[in-house]
C-alpha cells in the first residue's frame, strides 16, 4: 500500500499545498506585468502580521514573473541587502569565492577568480541589467522581505534606483513585504515618498469558505476523505489565518490517518482532536515565545487588554490597572515593537495574532505566578 504523506506545511516560508485567498494580489501583479512600464501592480507593498503568508506570497509572485520570462531577485532586508542585490544582478553573486570539488573522494579547494568585492553601484548594476532585459522583451522583478527591519539609507538607495529605472522606461517591478506597523513607519519616513505610492496589499484574514474548500481539496488530493462538518469545523478554527490553515490542517489530517485501516474518512471527532493539538502547538510556538521575558507590567497590560473588547481603548486598560494612560506609554510601545499588539485606531489597541486573548485568559494565573503575583 502506498504510504500517505501529510500534505500540509506548517513551516515558515513553506509553499502550502493550496495558496488560499490570494487571487486578487496575483491578479493585480499579473495585470501589472501585462500593462507595461509604470503599471501600478509593478510596485507593490505586502503587509500583514507574522504568519499571514507574506514570504510565501513573494515566492509565488516570483514564479508568476519567471513564467513570463522575467528575471527575479529575492532578498531579505537584513543589513547589506542593497549590495547583495547589486551582486546578484551583476552576476557576481552566482560565482562563489571558493568552490569545493570532490573528485574520487579527494577534496580540492580552489580560490575563485574573483577579487575581494568592491562596493558595486546598485543603480548602475540595475540599469545595465534592466536595459538588457527590456531589450529582450523580458523584465526584472526584485522582491524584498522583512522590510520592517530595513536600514533606512539602504532602503532609500534601492527606492531611488527603482524609481530611476521606471523613469528610464525599463521593465522592472519591485514588491516589498513586512509587518504592517514597521512597513508603514518605514515608508512614512523621510525621503521614501516613492514607496508610499506602492499598491497596498494587506493580508487580512482569508474568508472561511475559501479555507474550507482548500482544506477539502488538499485532503482529497492526499488520498483521504473528509466529512463536510469536519472541514467546516477545521476551517472555522483557522479564523482565516494562513499559518493556522497549515497547522490545523496538519493535525486534523494526522488524526484522520490514524484510523485509515478502518476508514479513510476524516470525521468531526478527528477535527476536534486535531484542532486541540494545533492550538496547543500554536500557543507554545507563538504565544508563549511572545510573552516570555516580558516585564510584569507588560503582561498585566496584556491581560487587562484581553478583558476588553477586540479593539480595546487604552484609557479603559489604564483604568483596569488603576494608573493613568500616560504611565503605560512605554509599556504599550514595547508591546507594539514586539508585534504582540498594534494600534490601527487612535487611542485603541488590538492583538496582532489570533487567539492571543484566549491564550492570556486561560493562562492568566500561571503567567502572573511567574512573577510571584497571584
Ligand atoms: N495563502 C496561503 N494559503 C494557505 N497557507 C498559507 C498561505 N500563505 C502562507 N501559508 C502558510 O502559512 C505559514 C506562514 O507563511 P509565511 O512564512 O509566508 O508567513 P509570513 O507572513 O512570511 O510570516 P513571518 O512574518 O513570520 O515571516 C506557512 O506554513 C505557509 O505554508
Ligand atoms: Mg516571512
Amino acid at each position: 500500500m502506498i504510504e500517505l504523506v501529510n500534505p500540509f506545511k506548517p513551516t515558515a516560508g513553506a509553499e502550502p499545498p493550496v495558496l488560499v485567498g490570494r487571487d486578487k494580489v496575483l491578479e493585480d501583479f499579473s495585470d501589472g506585468l501585462a500593462e507595461g512600464v509604470g503599471a501600478r501592480g509593478r510596485l507593490m507593498r505586502i503587509t500583514g502580521p507574522r504568519g499571514s503568508g507574506k514570504t510565501v506570497l513573494l515566492t509565488e509572485l516570483g514564479d508568476v514573473a519567471r513564467a513570463e520570462g522575467w528575471d527575479v531577485v529575492d532578498e531579505t532586508a537584513r543589513r547589506g541587502f542593497s549590495q547583495r542585490i547589486a551582486r546578484a544582478i551583476a552576476g557576481s553573486g552566482a560565482s562563489p569565492e571558493f568552490s569545493l570539488d570532490l573528485h574520487l573522494g579527494v577534496a580540492d579547494l580552489h580560490a575563485g577568480t574573483r577579487e575581494p568585492e568592491a562596493d558595486l553601484d546598485l543603480r548602475q548594476a540595475l540599469t545595465v541589467r534592466a536595459r538588457e532585459l527590456t531589450r529582450q522583451r523580458r523584465g526584472l522583478l526584485i522582491t524584498l522581505d522583512e522590510v520592517q527591519d530595513a536600514d533606512r539609507d539602504e532602503m532609500r538607495e534601492l527606492a531611488a534606483a527603482v524609481q530611476h529605472l521606471i523613469r528610464e522606461r525599463y521593465d522592472v517591478a519591485f514588491v516589498f513585504a513586512g509587518l504592517t506597523a514597521g512597513v508603514l513607519d518605514l515608508i512614512n519616513g523621510e525621503a521614501l515618498t516613492f514607496l508610499r505610492r506602492a499598491l497596498p496589499e494587506e493580508l487580512a484574514s482569508i474568508p472561511i469558505d475559501e479555507v474550507r474548500e482548500a482544506l477539502g481539496e488538499t485532503v482529497v488530493r492526499s488520498g483521504l476523505k473528509a466529512d463536510e462538518a469536519a472541514l467546516e469545523r477545521a476551517a472555522a478554527a483557522t479564523v482565516g489565518y494562513a499559518y493556522l490553515i497549515q497547522l490545523v490542517g496538519y493535525h486534523v489530517w494526522r488524526a484522520g490517518k490514524k484510523h485509515i485501516e478502518e476508514s479513510e474518512q476524516i470525521t468531526i471527532a478527528d477535527a476536534d482532536a486535531g484542532i486541540e493539538k494545533a492550538m496547543s502547538e500554536f500557543y507554545d510556538a507563538v504565544h508563549e515565545s511572545a510573552v516570555s521575558g516580558l516585564p510584569l507590567r507588560a503582561v498585566e497590560y496584556l491581560i487587562a487588554m484581553a478583558e476588553e473588547p477586540e479593539v480595546a481603548s487604552t484609557a479603559a486598560i489604564a483604568a483596569r490597572l488603576g494608573v493613568s494612560a500616560s504611565a503605560l506609554t512605554s509599556c504599550r510601545r514595547l508591546l507594539i515593537q514586539k508585534q504582540i499588539i498594534e494600534s490601527n485606531v487612535r487611542g485603541c489597541v488590538e492583538f496582532s495574532i489570533p487567539y492571543t486573548r484566549e491564550f492570556l485568559l486561560s493562562n492568566r494565573e500561571s503567567l502572573l505566578a511567574r512573577y510571584g503575583v497571584c
